[in-house]
């Protein structure tokens, strides 16, 4: 039987409020996370990740407008939320994980006082402290940081890079949320450190069974602990499918050329393969946002903007060439 989807994005589209215009990020996205999954997303710099995932959590910057679309999270539509709801599904429903863990942590407070704090507003104080501060030892324990009182007493410049990226892994897991967006956590840090995190948090994810979002630029790591894979490419989902079949035989002449730099990626370069780049939002191409970048690209790709078509089964990808 299917299982039931903790998260059901359909047709989402975010633009930002530039000088000139609107800029059209996402365009059109839908993804499915299904209770106690895991789901990659995966696309080039720029793609818009951060942007779906701040949009699904409704925390965009003032200059993000979510322009359409369905956000359920556990079948309620997260845009037509009161107050009320939004904060318990900010409290206890769903989180995100930084990209750079230093932006997420306060200088100027200790991690007890911040995480402490933190986790009685998302029980609604309904919990003692002292049993909030051993949920907190308990979690910075599950995370691999043993040393928890030093820690506790420690401000954030006083912890390594990796060490504050596991605390705010703790964090997000103390507060008992069901569904994690993890952003490319850890891309701050050297690549064998952010590898041990993800496959740390992946751990943890599984074991809890908690629903898990990640995005990540380790096509390695995503092929690892994921089951579903989302390819994103400039604001659109081109691909997905169970991560298995997606990268066994990928379909989409960009999933394609991604699979072929795999070798050479790093944090810094997915195109590194794939020649030209991401097309201007202010104005992006009217069909296929591809089109510009496929060695395929017909009039019809170049025009309209193809459908997703049903390769087998659970694998669906965006491109006119396999429906010819
Ligand atoms: N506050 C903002 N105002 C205007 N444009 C923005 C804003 N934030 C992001 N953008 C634009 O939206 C696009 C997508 O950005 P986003 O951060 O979502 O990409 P990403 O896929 O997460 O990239 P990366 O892998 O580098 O983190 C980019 O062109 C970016 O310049
Ligand atoms: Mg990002």
């Amino acid at each position: 039987m299917e299982k039931k989807n903790i998260l059901s994005v359909r047709n989402l589209k975010v633009s930002y409020k530039v000088y000139g215009g609107r800029s059209k990020v996402v365009n059109g996205i839908c993804i499915d996370v299904p209770s106690g999954g895991r789901v990659g997303l995966v696309g080039e710099s720029g793609c818009g990740k951060t942007t779906s995932l701040k949009a699904i959590l409704g925390i965009l910057p003032s200059a993000g407008v979510v322009e359409d679309g369905e956000i359920r999270f556990d079948g309620k539509d997260v845009r037509e939320m009161s107050g009320a709801e939004i904060d318990l599904f900010h409290r206890r429903g769903a989180g995100m994980i930084f990209q750079d863990p230093s932006a997420a942590l306060n200088p100027v407070f200790t991690i007890e006082k911040q995480l402490v704090t933190g986790l009685r507003y998302s029980f609604e104080d309904k919990v003692s402290r002292k049993e909030v501060y051993d949920k907190v030892v308990q979690a910075l324990y599950e995370v691999s940081l043993p040393d928890a009182e030093r820690i506790m007493k420690s401000y954030p410049f006083q912890l390594s890079g990796g060490m504050r990226q596991r605390v705010c892994i703790a964090a997000s897991l103390a507060a008992d949320k069901k569904l994690l967006l993890a952003d490319e956590p850890g891309t701050a840090l050297d690549v064998t450190i952010q590898d041990q995190i993800l496959r740390l948090m992946n751990s943890l994810v599984e074991k809890k069974g908690l629903s898990m979002v990640m995005v990540s630029h380790s096509i390695g790591v995503i092929r690892e602990v994921t089951e579903y894979v989302y390819i994103m490419y400039a604001g659109m989902i081109v691909e997905h499918g169970r991560t298995k079949a997606v990268f066994h035989d990928p379909k989409h002449p960009y999933t394609k050329a991604l699979m072929e730099c795999v070798p050479k990626l790093t944090g810094d370069g997915i195109s590194s393969g794939i020649e030209g780049r991401i097309p201007d939002y202010l104005n992006p191409p009217d069909g296929c946002r591809f089109s510009p970048r496929c060695k395929y690209a017909t009039d019809e790709c170049r025009n309209t903007v193809p459908e997703m078509t049903e390769v087998e089964e659970g694998h669906q990808t965006a491109c006119f060439m396999l429906r010819r």
